[in-house]
C-alpha cells in the first residue's frame, strides 16, 4: 500500500504509526492532528526507530487536512476518550462533530480512499461514516472486534496456560456493554474452550472481555487503551494491504445480514484490497440471536439519538 493517513496523532494514532511503519505495511504513514507542531513530532519520534526496525517506511506528520491527499486509506482515531466510569457513547455527541468534520476533508482530499473508523463510540460513527459519504459499504469499516477478540484469546491463554498462538476467538455485536463473545466458536487449535474450561471460568472470561476498556482505563486512570487498539487497526491495514482475505471481525455495514439494515455492528468480514468484501453469515443459537438484537438495538438507539436528519 503506498499511502495510510492517521487523523487524530493521539496515542491509538500514534501505536497505530509505529505498528505500520515497523511492519512496512505502507510505503507513508501521515500523522495528522489540530495540534500545531505535535503530529510532526510523533512522526519524527517514530521515525527515529526506523533504524532499530530497518523500516523505510516514510512517516510525517502535518497540521494540514490536504496531507491525506492521495492516501489508500484513512484510519480516524481523533476525538475525546472516555474518562472512568463513562461509557463510550457518552463521548458520541463531542465526537460526531469533530468526526463530520474529518469526513467532509476525506472527501475532499481522498475521494477514492477506503476509511477505518476507530473513534467511539466505533459503531455508530463508522454508520456515519457511511452515511455521511455515501460510499460503498467496501469502503467503510470500524474497528472493535479484532480488539475484543484479542483481549478474549489473551484471558483465555490466561485461563488454560497455553500459547495464545493456538487460540482462535470472535466477538461479535457493538464495541460496548452489549458486545456477544462467542465462545461456541473459540477453539484452541480446532478444540473448543469448553473442553478445558468450565461454564463459571467462561463466563468469567466473557464478561472481562466486555470490560476489557473500561478495565484498562479504571488502572490507568486518565488514558485508555491504546496499545492493543493500535496492533488491532494495524492488523486490519495489514489484512487489506496485503491483501490477504482474512476473516476478522469487523465493524460493517449490515445490508440484511442478521436481519439488520442500515446499521454499523460487529460481524465476521473477509478484509482485502477492495476492504470488506463479504460479510459471513454464522448460524447463531435463539440465545445468540437474542444478544445480538439487544446489541443492535444499543447502536440503533445512539443512531437514532444522533437524528438521521442532522449534518
Ligand atoms: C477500548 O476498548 C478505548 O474502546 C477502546 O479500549
Amino acid at each position: 500500500m503506498e499511502k495510510v493517513a492517521i487523523v487524530g496523532a493521539g496515542r491509538v494514532g500514534e501505536t497505530t504509526a509505529q505498528f505500520l511503519a515497523e511492519q512496512e505495511i505502507a510505503r507513508q504513514v501521515v500523522l495528522i492532528d489540530v495540534r500545531e507542531d505535535w503530529p510532526q513530532g510523533v512522526a519524527l519520534d517514530i521515525l527515529q526507530t526506523s533504524p532499530f526496525f530497518r523500516f523505510d517506511t516514510r512517516v510525517v506528520g502535518s497540521n494540514d487536512p490536504a496531507a491525506m491527499s492521495g492516501a489508500d486509506l484513512v484510519v480516524i482515531t481523533a476525538g475525546v476518550p472516555r474518562k472512568p466510569g463513562m461509557s463510550r457513547s457518552d463521548v458520541l455527541d463531542t465526537n460526531v462533530a469533530i468526526i463530520d468534520s474529518i469526513l467532509d476533508e476525506v472527501m475532499r482530499h481522498a475521494p477514492d480512499a477506503m476509511i477505518l473508523m476507530v473513534t467511539n463510540p466505533v459503531d455508530v460513527l463508522t454508520w456515519r461514516a457511511w452515511w455521511r459519504t455515501g460510499w460503498p459499504r467496501q469502503r467503510i469499516m470500524g474497528q472493535a472486534g479484532v480488539l475484543d477478540a484479542s483481549r478474549m484469546a489473551t484471558f483465555i491463554a490466561m485461563a488454560t496456560g497455553f500459547s495464545v498462538r493456538d487460540i482462535t476467538t470472535i466477538v461479535l455485536g457493538g464495541h460496548g456493554d452489549s458486545m456477544v463473545p462467542l465462545p461456541r466458536y473459540c477453539t484452541i487449535n480446532g478444540i473448543p474452550v469448553a473442553h478445558f474450561l468450565d461454564q463459571s471460568q467462561i463466563r468469567d472470561i466473557i464478561r472481562r472481555t466486555r470490560d476489557g476498556g473500561a478495565e484498562i482505563l479504571a488502572l490507568r486512570k486518565n488514558s485508555s487503551a491504546y496499545d492493543a487498539p493500535g496492533a488491532s487497526v494495524a492488523a486490519m491495514v495489514d489484512a487489506i494491504a496485503r491483501n490477504r482475505r482474512r476473516l476478522l471481525p469487523c465493524v460493517a455495514i449490515l445490508d440484511g445480514e442478521y436481519g439488520f439494515s442500515d446499521i454499523a455492528m460487529g460481524v465476521p468480514c473477509v478484509l482485502d484490497q477492495e476492504g470488506v468484501s463479504r460479510v459471513v453469515e454464522l448460524d447463531l443459537t435463539e440465545e445468540e440471536r437474542g444478544w445480538f438484537a439487544g446489541s443492535a438495538a444499543a447502536v440503533e438507539a445512539d443512531i437514532e439519538r444522533l437524528g438521521k436528519a442532522s449534518g
